[in-house]
């Protein structure tokens, strides 16, 4: 940084950003790419160690592709953090934003106070969603919706005089947000260490075992077991897809024992498996929905719980039974304002089937690209527009940082930005994206996998 202020000629020349809404460029000469030697931005999940000083810096979006500090174009293979649904660069989300935002940047809706966009988008999520009467509490993102609703599950158990109702079941592999009660039931062992003792009275489930939850009811005894919480695609676990009937069946075992079923469709809605709210898919009538990531398709930080009238009736009947519990930009106007645009994109471009209509479609790209080579051990997804490709075990024995190698080949390589997941490659594009161009993101993935194992055999 420093040499690039003294001898500004040594910062390579950068080509001319195409023409799109963003400026030309966002970062101040002083912390240009290749002048960085270190960085004051904390990533998070990500060791810090490694990336100071190394950041991949994305600059520009359009549609499905994103351009680097140095004008360079990548496709966005993973959606960013599964949520880029509609793609990037959208001026009629940026338009919307700035009109509320110049009419009112947001108002707290604490006590009696409304803002119009939440009151809308409210009633446009509580009118979608396959939940009875649904009411919708908003936070910022889809920890918050898993913070909101663990609360209010606690909360309605004790307002119906069953206190001791507080054990949550989740699944093994699954996860729901990294506060503290979303990292307390969370399935994925890494993600809990380290921080010592969490919120207790919670348990994981073998996550493709209707039985394993009718075992663990029982061993618990149902009057103890407040909820249950399912990912129908558990996606940052390693993209998992429930098997066929097991959505429907864990429903029926919660209803059964008056055990309130969560639905996380924070990935899967928004059209990830090509439905809103991701329940529909299975013919299912949750009692809670968390929704957060494709409901602005990032344009603005947005998540939150939809929770049917059973839930919600205590809070909404029952005098002085107040939920204490919300954020300052809950429901914030222009959030909210961008949800509302981003839905009224899906509607009028029929986004929401695309993520069913190409499932198919990307898993086949994916064998016949990769379902041979030398790196992969499993290649899972044909679910909603989402996949992973896993390295084989003996390769991960042998050489570990090989996800990290190959989530950077992709990228250097193959010009696909993925994600990096436990064992493999997360892969979750926009679902704007087109057959042909699925083909071609496959292939950059191959051109990836091909580096790694060269350098491998090498
Ligand atoms: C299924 C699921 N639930 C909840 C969350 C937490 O959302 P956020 O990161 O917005 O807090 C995530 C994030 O990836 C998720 O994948």
């Amino acid at each position: 940084m420093l040499r690039a202020l003294l001898i500004p000629s040594l910062r390579p020349a950068r080509p001319p950003a195409p023409a799109g809404f963003a400026p030309a460029s966002l970062l101040s000469d002083t912390l240009r790419m290749s002048d960085r030697t270190d960085t004051k931005l904390w990533h998070p999940f990500s060791d810090m160690s490694a990336i100071r000083g190394n950041e991949f810096v994305v600059e520009r979006g359009d549609g499905i592709w994103l351009y680097d500090e140095a004008g360079d174009r990548y496709m966005d293979g993973s959606g960013a953090l599964w949520y880029a649904n509609i793609g990037h660069g959208r001026r009629e989300i940026a338009d919307a934003v700035h009109a509320q935002l110049c009419k009112l940047e947001s108002y707290s809706i604490f006590g009696d106070c409304a803002v119009p966009p939440a009151l809308e988008l409210a009633e446009r999520l509580s009118a979608l969603a396959p939940v009875d009467n649904g009411r919708v509490f908003f936070g910022m993102g889809g920890g918050d919706g898993t913070e909101a609703a663990t609360k209010i599950i606690r909360h309605f158990w004790t307002t119906q005089g069953q206190p001791e109702r507080r054990h949550i079941i989740s699944r093994t592999n699954a996860y729901h947000g990294s506060h503290a009660f979303a990292t307390s039931i969370g399935g994925i062992p890494a993600n809990r260490t380290n921080f010592g003792p969490l919120v207790e009275g919670n348990s994981n489930v073998m996550w493709n075992s209707a039985q394993a939850l009718r075992d663990e009811i029982a061993r618990l005894g149902a009057d103890n077991v407040a909820a249950f919480f399912c990912e129908p695609v558990m996606g940052a676990g390693g993209v998992w897809p429930a098997p066929e009937g097991y959505v429907k069946e864990v429903a029926a075992i919660c209803a059964q024992h008056g055990i309130i079923f969560v639905i996380d469709a924070v990935i899967c809605g928004f059209g990830r498996v090509g439905t809103w709210l991701a329940a529909e898919r299975y013919g299912v009538r949750p009692d809670m929905i968390l929704f957060a990531k494709g409901i602005t398709s990032g344009y603005m930080p947005l998540g939150g719980v939809i929770v049917g009238e059973r839930v919600a009736d205590p809070f909404w009947n029952k005098s002085g039974n107040m939920l204490r519990h919300g954020q300052t930009f809950a429901g914030h106007a222009a959030c909210c304002a961008a949800g509302l645009a981003n839905m009224d994109i899906m509607e009028r471009e029929n986004i929401i089937p695309r993520g069913r209509d190409l499932e198919g479609v990307l898993l086949q790209a994916l064998i016949s690209e990769l379902g041979d080579h030398p790196l992969v051990g499993d290649i899972r997804g044909g679910h909603g527009l989402l996949a992973a490709v896993e390295v084989k075990q003996s390769v991960l024995d042998a050489s570990p940082a090989t996800v990290g190698q190959l989530y950077k080949a992709c990228r250097e390589q193959g010009r696909i930005v993925t994600r990096p997941l436990l064992k493999g490659i997360a892969v979750s594009p926009p679902l704007t994206i087109t057959e042909a161009e699925i083909k071609e993101l496959a292939a950059g993935l191959r051109a990836g996998y091909d580096a790694v194992w060269e350098k491998l055999e090498a």
